[in-house]
């Protein structure tokens, strides 16, 4: 259930049709407060499986579960009414077979009332892309760094720096693009290659540590609010230093608290308010 009757959201055949055009803006939100800040100005929000790392505070999103997709999904779309909202398919519920994944989106579409899912893997996942597409679940491919398969990349760095290496990867953007995503995250490559697979592939090209000339851009909101310090990626950009100003405010109030300042008269019940003159 969305804020406002009256907005109508962006669909997924409408990012499709931007490629090549004005570029689409994208960030992540969690919450519903946070998709109220956010939907004015972006056309996507991704609830994306980073929440394992920035809300939960786990080292990687492999721990995260489809029930926490499914919570911080509905949530977003409550919180917002003009975006596309994109929830992510979690570690381990969807790469074991197209039905597996069918039955994961399905349940996750229901439960938040999401307009699409986002996937990651290349050349591997296209008959699982194809496979939901074709049944009613459009679908957003996540390409280049995968985070889900940290352990296999051995850390989270930028993919594409070798021949072969970039080769896969663009193979990888024909695949997903074929098997009908609407569009595409491509993550920490050079950014020759971003500027490359953008040319060619027919769908968006959404980049995120890849090139400006990507057909849009995302970012965890988080990172660039200053809320988010475990790791800053080099793709990131600081707009703001909230958790500074946290910081701060929670340190104010703890001496007002202990100095007796807080509650205020103005704060209880019961007190009258001293009249002046
Ligand atoms: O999980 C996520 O937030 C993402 C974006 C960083 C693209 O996949």
């Amino acid at each position: 259930m969305s804020t406002s009757t009256n907005t109508r959201r962006i669909t997924a055949p409408e990012i499709r049709s931007r490629k090549g055009g004005t570029p689409i803006v994208c960030l992540t939100a969690y919450t519903a407060p946070m998709a109220r800040f956010i939907d004015p100005h972006a056309d996507l929000i991704l609830v994306g499986d980073s929440l394992g790392m920035v809300v939960y505070g786990f080292e990687t999103t492999i721990p995260v579960t489809p029930a926490m997709m499914a919570a911080h999904g509905a949530a977003v779309v409550r919180g917002s009414a003009r975006a596309c909202v994109v929830v992510d398919l979690p570690f381990g519920s969807y790469q074991e077979s197209p039905e597996a994944a069918f039955r994961v989106a399905a349940s996750i579409m229901a439960e938040t009332g999401c307009t699409a899912v986002k996937l990651e893997g290349g050349v591997e996942m296209a008959p699982t892309v194809r496979f939901l597409t074709r049944r009613g679940i459009p679908v957003m491919g996540h390409i280049g760094l995968t985070p889900q398969a940290v352990h296999v990349f051995g850390g989270f760095r930028s993919q594409g720096g070798d021949q072969e290496e970039a080769r896969r990867i663009r193979a990888d953007a024909e695949a997903i693009a074929e098997a009908g995503a609407f569009a595409i995250v491509l993550e920490a490559v050079r950014e020759p290659l971003g500027r490359e697979i953008t040319a060619a592939v027919p769908v968006p090209i959404i980049g995120i540590g890849a090139s400006p000339q990507c057909d849009g851009q995302i970012l965890v909101t988080e990172d660039i609010l200053g809320l988010f310090g475990s790791f800053t990626p080099k793709f990131v950009r600081r707009y703001a230093e909230l958790g500074d100003a946290v910081s701060e405010a929670v340190a104010r109030y703890a001496d007002d608290v202990k100095a007796r300042r807080f509650p205020g008269p103005e704060n209880c019940y019961g007190i009258e308010k001293k009249k002046h003159g």
